[in-house]
């Protein structure tokens, strides 16, 4: 399958889930509960960041704990974590930038890959890499949904989709979401580091069961 279509593919598949938690874990045991609290919630997504050295291991047993999540690898910035994130079990990776050598990698393995892209320029080189789906980073501080609009208008023939993360909220989630160039969002909002590592479980249930409350009524 080429790569394009793995791209095309990967934007199906988060157009399916809406809102992906991005998580930096310190501890295998951590991720396993935050998936319970994900699976239980009914927000079945998850975005587990190569910012902390758990990363490789959380993937693994989330994978294995919980095979409903559609898992995610993120900030993916070398093709050795991409290797480790393919091997751990991860279905799709994202990063924050486009890192040519590690999109072509992913094509290389048939692993679908969104980089990060805040500019023309780098939406035409991703593109041109043979990527659809694009990570729209940082988005509320590059200009939010009018940057991405008038950015990507010129593309739209091309169906390119991005999921924008960075500065996104529960507050902000909605207008995203009803722009047909986004296929979901992203963001540590819903289960913060500090505040897993604080044990403050209950908040980030609350979090979790908001957000697939607002997936819900934007499905109504
Ligand atoms: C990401 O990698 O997507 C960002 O760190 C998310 O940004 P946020 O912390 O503003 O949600």
């Amino acid at each position: 399958m080429s790569f394009r279509v793995l791209s095309q593919e990967l934007a199906e598949k988060l157009s399916r889930v809406r809102i992906i938690p991005v998580l930096s874990f310190h501890s295998a045991e951590e991720s396993l509960r935050l998936g319970e609290i994900l699976v239980e919630g009914g927000l079945c997504a998850a975005e587990v960041t190569f910012r902390t050295e758990a990363a490789e291991g959380a993937i693994r047993a989330m994978r294995k704990a919980y095979p409903e999540l559609c898992l995610g690898a993120g900030t993916v910035l070398s093709v050795e974590q991409l290797s480790r994130a393919v091997d751990a079990g991860a279905e799709f990776a994202v990063a924050p930038g486009l890192n040519p050598e590690v999109v072509r990698a992913s094509a290389e393995k048939g692993f679908p890959f969104a980089p990060g892209v805040c500019t023309p320029t780098e939406i035409e080189a991703a593109y041109s890499l043979g990527c659809v789906t694009m990570k729209f980073f940082p988005a509320e501080a590059a200009g939010g949904l009018a940057l991405l609009k008038a950015m990507s208008a010129p593309y739209k023939h091309l169906g390119i989709r991005f999921m924008p993360t960075g500065g996104v909220t529960t507050a902000n989630a909605p207008a995203y979401l009803s722009a047909k160039e986004v296929v979901a969002v992203g963001g540590t909002w819903l289960a913060k580091a500090d505040d897993m590592a604080a044990g403050k479980w209950d908040l980030i249930r609350q979090n979790v069961l908001s957000a697939a409350a607002l997936i819900r009524s934007l499905e109504a």
